[in-house]
């Protein structure tokens, strides 16, 4: 089995992990953002050439006022305090999701960071904010559609590659891999197009906790598994 090279994680159980200790959920996230930082560390470490992290759902906009907002500045405290670390390791920041609905002061600290990493090359970080895989779909069926219509495509002649050249990973590898923490097993509209053959992990953390020695374990048990991509399996 080729080691994995790109790992897409849903980082789910913040709320839980506070509700626990009896704590307010903002609590989880912060915490939660503790774990990002401690998971791209790792996932550089562990010599990934992709991450991609589901930061925010599209459908997370329905969350109350207060927890979007607590989201929102979590992800802009963490865009501005890392770039340097970001730049330090080598690691390009990639975003995929609705970047129009994201307030000013956001898209002010993503713009900066995704500027002063675009030179990097050891690793990709990609952020699903504002993101939901069926919405990245239809966007992507808008613009062949806008394209067949142009005469740039003819419509027997849209493929499978097509649609994968119109989506916003367009330029990332394959998924290997999708981790989901807190034991749901769904993919709640993260990267539907792109997980078609991805190896699924999950893991009954709760995402405050993960780090390196989750990482290193997800990775290990994909080591551990054939994929046959629909095909026959290898003997032996
Ligand atoms: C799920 O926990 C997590 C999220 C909705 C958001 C993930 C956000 C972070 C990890 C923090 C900020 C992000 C960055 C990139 C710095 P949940 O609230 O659904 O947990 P629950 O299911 O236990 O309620």
């Amino acid at each position: 089995m080729n080691p994995a090279r790109h790992v897409a994680i849903i980082m789910d159980g913040n709320g839980r992990w506070a509700e626990r200790r009896g704590l307010p959920r903002l609590y989880g996230h912060e915490r939660g953002a503790d774990a990002v930082r401690r998971t791209v560390t790792a996932a550089r470490k562990l010599g990934l050439q992709a991450l991609t992290l589901y930061a925010f759902s599209e459908q997370n906009w329905g969350r109350p006022s207060v927890e979007v907002h607590h989201l929102m500045s979590l992800m802009r405290a963490y865009l501005r305090r890392e770039r340097e670390e970001l730049q330090r390791n080598g690691v390009r920041l990639r975003l995929i999701g609705d970047r129009g609905r994201l307030p000013p002061e956001v898209l002010r600290e993503l713009d900066a960071t995704l500027a002063a990493t675009a030179g990097n090359t050891a690793m990709v970080l990609t952020l699903a904010v504002s993101y939901g895989g069926r919405e990245d779909i239809v966007q992507a069926t808008r613009r062949i559609a806008a394209a067949a219509l142009a005469g740039k495509i003819a419509p027997d002649a849209i493929d499978e590659g097509s649609v994968a050249a119109a989506l916003t990973t367009h330029d990332l590898p394959p998924v290997d891999l999708v981790v989901r923490t807190s034991g749901e097993q769904r993919l709640s509209n993260f990267l539907l197009w792109e997980a078609a053959y991805a190896e699924l992990h999950f893991t009954p953390l709760l995402w405050p906790d993960f780090g390196e020695e989750p990482l290193r374990a997800a990775l290990e048990s994909y080591n551990q598994r054939q994929r046959r991509f629909g095909l026959v399996g290898q003997a032996g």
